[in-house]
């Protein structure tokens, strides 16, 4: 594991390892994937400004999210099918997530139960992310048999009423290798992404069984059928983020969907700053996802006002590598990187990280055109 010195190091060797239909389908992003670009470089556009003389001798990375301990703000973002790049999948995920205390969410899509995970890391931080289907039985099963397994949140999607276009699925014809199950469900529902016709299984499963009549008001029906928080994931716009909010969610996840929907969509760290001031007058919190790569990427994301940063691909790389060492090393190397970053700016606390801490490159170069 000491040769993987960064989060790059291991998406490097995962691209090398796993086989064509999984690496396609995990790195690829919507069309021309412009906005999967972007995601990573407009984090290069913002300035850390480090403060000096401070006193960093008792840093601390711990923090609260909805009322729960987590020893770093970095935790795991839902993505499916984990099973495609460790036998042990989002198991390994989970007992990584619950060794490095932090958070580990379940997506609706996945290749082990909710109740294969709640007895695989019994005491990590879960939330589970949920799709709602047509039928909203099985919806209803699947948030509480969450709730039964001791899940805290629910992390309702809503950027999704189909899967955006990934070219690269479309030619693979993507389907779950036959080996694998979608493992919340049972019968057809849980073995049904095999494409049948010219393109990816998983945009047939979407189309035919997600419900795309979905409205703000809907919120009202989940509320109705569980007591845990909501979370609203793929926020990106100022008015979304109230509707939200006055629909009765605890908190906004402001996410792109790792730009695997919409491609011209901002890359999510622009975004940030508009839904923070949009909520500011609400007693809620604000995560974040998309593009997070090191340390300092967290550390911005933070300073723009996100309360926990989650990642997505970089989960994927550390599974594929060595499974829940892999995924460790992973929450590792965002561990240090914060460590050293907290230290170096000045900020030993996360409460310290605040919005004075970075500045847009174009500040800077409206100072430099005045000289
Ligand atoms: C392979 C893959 C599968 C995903 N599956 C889901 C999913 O099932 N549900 C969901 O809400 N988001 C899903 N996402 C989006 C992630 O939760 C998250 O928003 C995104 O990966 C963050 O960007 P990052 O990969 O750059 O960290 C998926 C993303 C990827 C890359």
């Amino acid at each position: 594991m000491e040769k993987y010195i960064s989060v790059k190091d291991l998406e490097e060797a995962a691209i090398a390892l796993l086989p064509q239909n999984a690496r396609d389908y995990y790195k690829s992003g919507a069309t021309e994937e412009f906005t999967l670009k972007e995601n990573k470089v407009a984090f290069q556009r913002l300035r850390i400004r480090p403060k000096c003389l401070v006193g960093v001798l008792n840093y601390n990375l711990r923090t609260k999210v909805l009322g729960q301990d987590v020893s770093m703000p970095v935790g795991i973002a839902p993505t499916a099918m984990q099973r495609m790049a460790h036998p042990e999948g989002e198991l390994a995920n989970a007992r990584a997530a619950e060794a490095m205390g932090t958070i580990y969410t379940l997506s609706t899509i996945a290749t082990s139960s909710i109740e294969e995970v709640a007895a695989a890391a019994p005491k990590v931080t879960k939330w589970f992310q949920l799709y709602i289907y047509n039928d909203r039985e099985v919806t209803r099963n699947l948030v509480l048999r969450a709730e039964k397994a001791g899940f805290k949140a629910i992390v309702l999607t809503v950027d999704t009423p189909l899967f955006g276009i990934r070219r690269a699925d479309i030619r693979n014809k993507f389907t779950l290798p036959e080996h694998l199950r979608l493992a919340n469900f049972d019968g057809y529902l849980s073995t049904k992404i095999h494409s049948t016709s010219e393109g990816s299984g998983l945009n047939e499963y979407v189309n035919s069984l997600f419900d795309k009549s979905l409205t703000w008001g809907d919120i009202q029906w989940l509320k109705s059928i569980t007591k845990l928080p909501i979370v609203v994931k793929g926020i990106l716009r100022s008015d979304d983020a109230v509707k939200a909010i006055e629909a009765g969610g605890s908190a906004i996840l402001v996410s792109n969907h790792g730009a695997r929907q919409l491609d011209g969509v901002p890359p999510t760290i622009e975004v940030l700053p508009e839904i923070v001031e949009a909520v500011k007058n609400y007693n809620v919190e604000v995560y974040f996802d998309g593009g997070v790569t090191t340390g300092t990427d967290v550390f911005k994301a933070i300073a723009l006002g996100a309360k926990m940063v989650f990642v997505g691909r970089p989960a994927l790389w550390g599974l594929a590598v060595s499974g829940q060492a892999g995924v460790m090393k992973m929450l590792n190397i965002f561990r240090t990187e914060l460590e050293y970053t907290l230290q170096i700016a000045g900020t030993p606390s996360i409460k310290d990280i605040t919005k004075d801490m970075v500045r847009h490159e174009s500040e800077y170069y409206k100072l430099v055109s005045k000289i």
